[in-house]
């Protein structure tokens, strides 16, 4: 039988809960064609979000056409072109034969050579002179708005990772050229997203940035306690077997609501359950995923600075004034400059989240491990 949770891949239909809220709100901007950035930490499900609504949002309204593109892997800005290029077209038509006069139209000067897999609309390999599209990137930049206007579409162009930008050869040249194009597209908006908040929140709020004030900031939360129970409770009773609310919430309470993690412990305590689950089977499974996991956790402890060990040791003892001479001495973390280097290299690397004064470890599963496996063997700590 099929598990009835999932993770790893995009939640959707039984599989994806709650988000009213934040799919009213991004209904509401992609209807009115209002620009979005999504923030939230790796794996809280920013991804599975964007998806869901934007299928919600074609049903509502015909004239609406989502396009994707994930810029994990692209590296350069001329790979950026390439994507976003190839994406606006595989959009534009369902016929080959339109799609090689779209290319020849929307792309300009350009002259494309195309190749094509043989469902061509997955995948579409452009070539051009991609150093030219460069320097002069209009033609490539404005498509989706020439597309848009000849059909009577609205187009919503999501780009997940987008933090990924600031790895390009000239960052801020970059941002510069697609905010002067973007800014001006009447039949376009753009949902942008990513996990790296402190670099996202650069881009987009600070004055001198080409992106400032560029569209509505959301914040995704983590789904309520509540919610998950309710969820884990009914994919239990809809595949036959049982959890009791107690034990659901043991669920969300080992993994803090954090949303993947919640579906691996929930689908790791349905397996472990012939019929009913109970406290024990969660925490068992709870143990297995940590167990699993354990090897992951000790290189990347290995790779981390023995500063930055100790200033996660401080947080996870809920120590407060981290630059306090007491917690400097007390976690040899070194200087009280040191102490901003060090939470910046933790941030960078997405093990510790800072919003206002709250630092938080994020992977609920690394803490769980650094507190009962790592600093009980090095008892230095
Ligand atoms: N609304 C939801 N309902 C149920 N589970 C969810 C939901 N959103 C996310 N998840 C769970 O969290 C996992 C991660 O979701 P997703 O890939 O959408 O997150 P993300 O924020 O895009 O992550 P990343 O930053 O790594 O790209 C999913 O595989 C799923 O298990
Ligand atoms: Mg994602």
């Amino acid at each position: 039988m099929e598990t009835p949770f999932v993770f790893g891949k995009l939640a959707n239909e039984h599989n994806f809960t709650d988000r009213k809220e934040e799919t009213k709100q991004l209904i509401e901007n992609f209807n009115s064609l209002a620009n979005t950035i999504l923030i939230s930490p790796r794996r809280w499900g920013k991804s599975s979000l964007v998806q869901k609504v934007s299928r919600e949002a074609e049903a509502i309204k015909k004239d609406l056409r989502f396009c994707f593109l994930d810029v994990y892997n692209v590296k350069t800005e001329e790979q950026f072109y390439q994507h976003l290029a190839a994406e606006v077209l595989k959009i534009s038509a369902t016929k080959m034969e339109n799609l090689l006069e779209y290319a020849g139209k929307f792309m300009g000067r350009f002259l494309p050579k195309l190749s094509f897999s043989p469902d061509y609309q997955n995948d579409i390999s452009l070539s051009l002179d991609w150093k030219e599209v460069k320097k002069q990137p209009d033609d490539i930049l404005n498509m989706a708005e020439k597309l848009a206007s000849e059909k009577g579409w609205k187009i919503i162009i999501c780009i997940d990772e987008f933090q990924n930008i600031s790895t390009f050869e000239d960052p801020l040249a970059f941002q510069k050229k697609l905010r002067s194009h973007w800014q001006k597209h009447q039949n376009v908006a753009y949902c942008l997203y990513g996990s790296k908040r402190h670099m996202l929140l650069d881009v987009f709020t600070n004055p001198s940035m080409p992106f400032y004030k560029f569209g509505n900031l959301m914040f995704l939360e983590k789904i309520k306690r509540d919610d998950w129970i309710s969820f884990i409770c009914q994919r239990f009773d809809e595949t036959k077997k049982q959890i009791d609310k107690k034990s659901a919430g043991l669920i969300a309470d080992l993994t803090e609501c954090h949303p993947y993690y919640v579906q691996q412990l929930a689908q790791q305590s349905w397996l472990r359950s012939v019929k009913k689950c109970s406290r024990d089977i969660v925490i068992e499974a709870h143990q297995g995923i940590i167990n699993q996991l354990s090897m992951f956790f000790q290189m990347k402890t290995d790779e981390l600075a023995n500063s930055q060990i100790n200033f996660l040791k401080a947080i996870i003892d809920g120590v407060e004034q981290l630059s306090s001479k007491e917690t400097l001495r007390n976690y040899d973390i070194g200087t009280s400059a040191n102490v901003l280097k060090v939470r910046k290299a933790l941030e960078n690397k997405e093990i510790i989240d800072v919003v206002g004064a709250k630092i938080s470890v994020l992977d609920p599963m690394y803490k769980n491990w650094l507190v009962n496996n790592y600093f009980q063997k090095n008892k230095q700590f």
